[in-house]
């Protein structure tokens, strides 16, 4: 079943006289479970596909269904429910806020949803263990590395449990040790969660971690590859680097 369908959308940003088109139709259809990852020169739309498909921001043009509601039909209020229950975000800056131990910020989309957080301590004692924060739990993000402050937007994205988590960037400041426990983090909670996981990547390590790796440029989707489950990483690998070749050819 699909949890994210986007149909032919497409964006326009004004600026002064100009007119920018980030998107120019794209049509994606995202499967519970599935992890995706997104990839493209910069500039190639990547950070307003993903803003549009979290309904941070509105298309110009074309249709996108979350969670079985098609959005833009939706007022900005069940807009916003819709979203607060179905999708976590991991954004390039991870808006952390600044007075909240890493723990609390974590907690807090919780929080924001009526629920109770002391029902939900194991789930925090795993997600703090898997990113490796049990140490850090106590400190502000100003006491945390760059890598570190990540690692807990990626823990305060998945302590919904959404059935769709945005990541742009996800391993953007992460060392490679680091980077590989979040992508192994991200599959583990796409299979044994059923969440549907999308990110934007310029990392072909990264990358080897989805199921699919969708290619963008000048706001279309140029090139798509499905790995077979059965590939290696290192195969998968080859297979990112050789088509990012073959499309900067
Ligand atoms: N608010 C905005 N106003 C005008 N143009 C914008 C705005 N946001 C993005 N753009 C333009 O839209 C295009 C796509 O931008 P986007 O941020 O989606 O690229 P990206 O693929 O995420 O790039 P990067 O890899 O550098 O993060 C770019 O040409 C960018 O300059
Ligand atoms: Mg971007």
């Amino acid at each position: 079943m699909n949890v994210l369908l986007a149909e032919n959308l497409q964006k326009e940003y004004e600026l002064g006289q100009h007119l920018v088109k980030a998107l120019d139709g794209i049509s994606l259809s995202i499967a519970q479970g599935e992890f995706v990852g997104i990839m493209g020169p910069s500039g190639s739309g990547k950070s307003t596909l993903l803003h549009l498909l979290g309904g941070l921001d509105q298309p110009s043009a074309g249709e996108i269904t979350l969670a079985g509601e098609q959005v833009a039909l939706l007022s900005d209020y069940q807009a916003t429910l819709v979203r607060r229950r179905n999708v976590g975000f991991v954004f390039q800056f991870f808006n952390l806020l600044p007075t909240l131990s890493a723990e609390e910020n974590i907690l807090l989309p919780l929080i924001i949803d009526g629920q109770k957080p002391q029902a939900h301590e194991d789930r925090l004692d795993m997600i703090l263990k898997r990113v490796g924060l049990q140490e850090r739990r106590h400190h502000r993000p100003d006491q945390l590395s760059g890598g570190e402050q990540q690692r807990v937007a990626l823990a305060r994205a998945l302590i919904t449990r959404p059935a769709i988590v945005l990541a742009d960037e996800p391993t953007g400041n992460l060392d490679t040790q680091t980077g590989t426990a979040m992508m192994l983090l991200l599959r583990e909670s796409a299979k044994d969660l059923n969440q549907a996981i999308i990110m934007v990547t310029h990392d072909p390590r990264a990358a080897a971690y989805a199921d699919r790796v969708v290619f963008l440029r000048d706001g279309r989707v140029v090139q798509e590859i499905t790995f077979s489950a059965d590939a290696d990483l290192s195969m998968r690998l080859r297979h990112v680097i050789i088509t990012q070749e073959e499309l900067e050819a």
